[in-house]
């Protein structure tokens, strides 16, 4: 196991009927942004609940903030906290939103082009507005993080940036608030959940037991209760399991002093800023095939996750090996999630626009052995055709 120091300061509410907690942790006097999406909320009487916990504070919202939250979306938000003197921001909805807010909460203080704090991963944020939110789509692990992604479509980017101080404040997790969601955005949540807990556990062994099995039963509860959910959406403990679990995905422990691979995440935001495929479904996409390419620097996890998590016990190493990575394939499509790039309408020549578009920025270092290199990650997508 490597060092590590682990500090996740981010207060959890976790239930029926917590929204009424933002009370106790927004001070009254605190001048509020409420920032939303595409009015979900409003449908679904969340806002009318967070309306009531706020009660006679100054509130400004700003809606409006889509899937893949733009930048262009975003600064007028920051716009806002700057003319009202804003003290707290307050995410209410999935992970654009909250994604979106951290980037508002970064911008307000910064002299400079807040594009900068994207482009250069998060490194330029010296403070932030304190941020609390209201999360009503698990997936992102965004509630407890301190990582956002941003998109700008004029000039077709979407890029991550990460730093402490945008971890939220505190988050709540109502379970209830999420029943409402359409059955494609639950199945997103369960891939992309599922994808985070990969990206952290299928490198090579490092010795990390606790690590490696608190992900084992992220997997194996994302592989039971996913289904369950998806049939039945207002089942309340099979959709607060969903719910922790996509927490528990990124929130730090699973990936506390170990190897981490991303390389499917960074190449599925380039699908997605290319053809605007819902995140979890670019993921989709390219993983099973970069597992297949990368079967033999992952081959000691992968056996280890075909048998703890697949109970794949039966055949030779490579059979096993295999079997891993057709269940994974499996398990995306079980949930109605495609992984084709044909499935979406999208042509192989992507293959080699993505690998260009990786190369320009630098970023020839995927995997977590670096090796990774843009030509490999062409043949990736040209698999997934
Ligand atoms: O805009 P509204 O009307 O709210 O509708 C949203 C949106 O259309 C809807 N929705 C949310 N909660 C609902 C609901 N509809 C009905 N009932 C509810 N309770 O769902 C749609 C999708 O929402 P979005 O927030 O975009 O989804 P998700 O939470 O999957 O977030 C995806 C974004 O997060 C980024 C992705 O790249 C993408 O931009 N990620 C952020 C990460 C992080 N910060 O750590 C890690 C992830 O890997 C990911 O990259
Ligand atoms: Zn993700």
């Amino acid at each position: 196991m490597d060092n590590f120091t682990f500090h996740n300061p981010t207060r959890i509410h976790f239930g029926k009927g917590q929204i009424e907690k933002i009370a106790d942790e927004i001070p009254a006097s605190a001048t509020v942004l409420l920032l939303a999406g595409g009015g979900s909320i409003k449908a679904n009487g969340v806002y009318d609940q967070v309306k009531s916990a706020l009660g006679e504070r100054q509130v400004h919202e700003h809606w409006g903030v889509e899937a893949n939250p733009d930048y262009d979306t975003l600064m007028p938000a920051v716009e806002i906290c700057r003319a009202k003197k804003i003290d707290w921001v307050l995410a209410v909805g999935g992970g654009s939103v909250v994604d979106g807010a951290k980037f508002v909460c970064a911008a307000v203080d910064y002299d400079g082009e807040p594009w900068t704090l994207v482009e250069d991963f998060g490194s330029s944020i010296k403070s932030a507005l304190p941020l609390g939110v209201v999360l009503t789509l698990p997936a992102t692990g965004s509630e407890a993080n301190s990582a956002s992604v941003i998109s700008r479509r004029s000039i077709k980017a979407k890029l991550p940036f990460m730093n402490p101080k945008v971890f939220p404040i505190f988050s709540v997790l109502d379970p209830e608030t999420t029943f409402t969601l359409p059955e494609r955005q639950v199945a997103n949540g369960i891939g992309d959940a599922f994808c985070h807990v990969i990206e952290q556990y299928l490198t090579y062994p490092a010795g990390a037991a606790v690590q490696d099995q608190f992900a084992e039963s992220i997997f194996r509860v994302l592989i039971e209760v996913g289904p369950t959910t998806l049939a039945e959406p207002t089942n309340y403990e099979a959709r607060a399991n969903l719910v922790w679990a996509a927490t528990c995905a990124l929130q730090g422990v699973v990936g506390a002093g170990v190897p981490q691979d991303w390389s499917t995440h960074m190449i599925g935001h380039e699908l997605t800023a290319l053809h605007g495929i819902d995140h979890a479904r670019t993921l989709a996409i390219v993983l099973p095939n970069l597992l297949e390419a990368q079967r033999e620097t992952k081959r000691g996890k992968l056996l280890q996750y075909a048998e703890r998590v697949w109970g794949i016990t039966e055949g030779d190493e490579e059979s096993r090996v295999s079997a891993a990575i057709a269940k994974t394939r499996e398990f995306y499509e079980s949930i109605g999630i495609p992984t084709r790039l044909q499935d979406y309408d999208v042509s192989p020549e992507v293959a080699g626009i993505v690998a260009g578009r990786l190369r320009d920025r630098g970023a020839d270092t995927l995997g977590e052995h670096g090796d990774l290199t843009p030509e490999r990650i062409e043949a990736i997508l040209q698999a997934a055709a």
